[in-house]
C-alpha cells in the first residue's frame, strides 16, 4: 500500500522530467559571447561585463536574480559564477569574480574583445515578486554582495513594490569593500545603506564591527509589526548567515521568509558529478537559493 503511485506523484514526476529537459538544454548549449568590459574593484575581485554575441540570443537569455551562469574558457577549464547584473538586462550579463585558482587567475589576463562561452542560466533564483508589498532586508558579507547585486537591481527598478528596504554590507576592511560607487545610487533610490567592516583604517569614518551589530541598531529603532511584514535576502559566507539568520528568527522573521545562496563547488551544474552534494541534496539543481527552513532542515549545510 505504502509503494502506491498517485495521479499527483506521476504529474510531479513529469513536472520534474519537464524542468530536467529544461535544465539539459541550457546545459547543453553553449552561447558564444563576449567580454565588452573589465572593471577592478579591489585587489582580488573584478567586474566583467560579458554579452551574449548574438542579439536575438542575448534578447531571449532571461534568469531570475540568485541565478548562475557556467563561464567557458575553451582549452582552460569552466566555471559557475552568480549573475550580479539585473535580470532586465538579458544577456549583457555582469560577473564580479574573485581570482583564486586556475580559470580565474587566466580570466584576470584576458581583455575586452575575448570571445568566452556561457551556459546557463541554472539553479533556483529568489522569490522576489513573492516579496512585493513587504519591508525587505538585503544582508551580504564579502564576495556575497556579487549574487545579492541583481536582487538589488530588482528592487531599485521595482521600488514601489517594497516598503522599507535595507542593504546592509560588510567586509574584514575597507580595502574589501566592492562596489563602492554604487553606494550613492542605492541611497538615493530610498534605501537605507549600512556598511560596516570588521577592521578599519585611517581612513574609515564608519561602524566597525560584524553585521550583526547593524542589524541590532537597525531593529532598536523598528516597531513590533515590522518584523511581521520583512522579507530577508542573506548572502555571504555560512557562519555568516548562520548568526544573521538566528537573529532575524528571534525578532520572529518565519525562515520561510528568508532566503540564503548556499554555494558549494560544482562542476557539472546539472546534478550528474556529484561535486556539490548537501546531503543528499544537489545544490546547483535545487539551490543555490534555498529559504532557511530547508536549510536547516539540510544536513551538513552549515
Ligand atoms: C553557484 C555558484 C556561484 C558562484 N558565484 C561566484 C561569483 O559570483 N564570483 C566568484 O568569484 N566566485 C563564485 N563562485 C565560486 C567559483 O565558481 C569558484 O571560485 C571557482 O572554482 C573558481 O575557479 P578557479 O579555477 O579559478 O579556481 P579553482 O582552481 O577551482 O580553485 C578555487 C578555490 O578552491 C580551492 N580548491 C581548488 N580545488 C580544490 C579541491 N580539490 N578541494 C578543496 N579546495 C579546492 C582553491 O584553493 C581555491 O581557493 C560560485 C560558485 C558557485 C557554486
Ligand atoms: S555540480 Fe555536478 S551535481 Fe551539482
Amino acid at each position: 500500500m505504502g509503494n502506491k503511485i498517485t495521479f499527483t506523484d506521476v504529474m510531479a514526476d513529469q513536472k520534474l522530467h519537464q524542468q530536467r529537459r529544461h535544465d539539459l538544454s541550457a546545459f547543453e548549449r553553449t552561447f558564444k559571447a563576449e567580454i565588452t568590459a573589465v572593471h577592478k574593484l579591489t585587489e582580488v575581485e573584478n567586474l566583467f561585463r560579458i554579452q551574449i554575441i548574438d542579439p536575438e540570443d542575448r534578447n531571449n537569455f532571461t534568469f531570475q536574480p540568485g541565478q548562475f551562469v557556467i563561464l567557458e574558457l575553451p582549452g582552460i577549464g569552466e566555471a559557475p559564477f552568480s549573475i550580479s547584473s539585473s535580470a532586465s538586462r538579458h544577456g549583457d550579463l555582469e560577473l564580479c569574480i574573485r581570482r583564486v585558482g586556475s580559470l580565474t587567475n587566466f580570466l584576470f589576463r584576458l581583455d575586452r574583445g575575448t570571445h568566452v562561452g556561457i551556459r546557463g542560466p541554472f539553479g533556483t533564483g529568489f522569490p522576489m515578486e513573492q516579496m512585493h508589498g513587504e519591508n525587505i532586508l538585503l544582508i551580504a558579507g564579502g564576495l556575497g554582495l556579487a549574487p545579492l547585486r541583481s536582487p538589488i537591481a530588482y528592487v531599485q527598478e521595482n521600488r514601489n513594490q517594497f516598503n522599507n528596504v535595507d542593504i546592509i554590507y560588510g567586509t574584514k576592511d575597507p580595502s574589501q569593500l566592492l562596489f563602492t560607487y554604487q553606494y550613492d545610487m542605492w541611497r538615493a533610490d530610498d534605501v537605507n545603506l549600512h556598511i560596516i567592516v570588521e577592521k578599519g583604517d585611517l581612513s574609515w569614518k564608519g561602524p566597525v564591527g560584524m553585521i550583526t551589530k547593524v542589524l541590532q541598531d537597525i531593529f532598536g529603532h523598528r516597531e513590533t509589526d515590522y518584523f511581521q511584514k520583512t522579507y530577508a535576502i542573506v548572502c555571504g559566507p555560512p557562519v555568516m548567515f548562520k548568526f544573521v539568520c538566528k537573529m532575524l528568527n528571534e525578532r520572529d522573521i518565519p525562515m520561510e521568509k528568508m532566503f540564503v545562496s548556499l554555494e558549494r563547488k560544482m562542476q557539472c551544474g546539472m546534478g550528474k558529478c556529484c561535486r556539490c552534494n548537501v546531503g543528499s541534496t544537489y545544490t546547483c539543481v535545487k539551490g543555490p537559493v534555498f529559504d532557511y527552513w530547508s536549510v536547516m532542515n539540510m544536513k551538513e549545510a552549515i
